[in-house]
């Protein structure tokens, strides 16, 4: 029998990927976060890498190695998110998976004590790094967010396509046993419409948003 020739559509291409929470410190011992493993970004850098593709991932804190040849750029905040993306442009296409913290706090220099009272946590809006990729100049030519939603799915990741001008969004169905787990309920949202993809292991979903990036490009 003889073997499949591997898709390599990618080589040639940069391809940027965001993945994981971002960490914003409270103080020097605690964070606030977004729930995120970093499973799915990190087998979208993968899967888009095996297709010949070079990947820079953007990742907040999580456990996991980093897949064969791509290029990881550690960081823990938004803010920081924000700068590496900035700085790993310009690229073919970003997938924005990351699981960003939408607010960081004024954080306190000293540790504080629980003794002195509940504090109250001064919240600054953070740069919404998908939208300002939107509106940029050196806006890749394809552009695709994610969407975790708990209800009214399809509405919500309809809406944040349009409001962050993103050619996609892959709606996540977060209402189940998705964070963190092995497998995902995902809706991709184009241009021309929605298709539901069946729940799948996260590299299978993966290898699917990676074929249809390289028959976008
Ligand atoms: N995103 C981002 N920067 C942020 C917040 C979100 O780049 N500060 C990106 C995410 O990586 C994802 C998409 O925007 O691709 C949607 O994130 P989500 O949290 O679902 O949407 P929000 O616009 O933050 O709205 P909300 O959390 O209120 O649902
Ligand atoms: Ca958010």
């Amino acid at each position: 029998e003889a073997a499949l020739s591997p898709d390599r559509r990618l080589a040639g291409r940069h391809i940027l990927v965001t993945a994981g929470p971002t960490h914003e410190p409270i103080d020097p011992v605690r964070y606030i976060a977004n729930r995120s493993s970093g499973k799915q970004g990190f087998a979208i850098a993968a899967a888009c890498a095996e297709m010949g593709a070079r990947v820079t991932l953007v990742s907040g804190p999580v456990t996991l190695p980093t897949p064969a040849g791509v290029d990881r750029i550690n960081v823990e905040t938004a803010l920081q998110m924000a700068d590496a993306v900035a700085s790993a442009l310009p690229a073919d296409a970003a997938i924005m998976v990351a699981a960003v913290a939408d607010w960081h706090v004024e954080a306190a220099g000293q540790k504080l004590k629980k003794g002195a009272g509940a504090p109250a946590l001064s919240l600054v809006p953070n740069p919404d790094i998908l939208a300002d990729l939107g509106a940029s100049p050196n806006r890749p030519r394809l552009l695709v967010g994610f969407a975790a939603e708990t209800e009214r799915v399809l509405d919500h990741a309809a809406a944040k396509r349009i409001a962050k001008r993103a050619d996609w969004i892959v709606a996540n169905d977060v209402s189940g046993d998705v964070m963190g787990g092995e497998e995902n309920s995902v809706h991709l949202l184009t241009e021309t419409g929605v298709e539901s993809w069946p729940h799948a292991p996260k590299a299978v979903v993966a290898r699917r948003l990676a074929q249809r990036i390289a028959d976008a490009l």
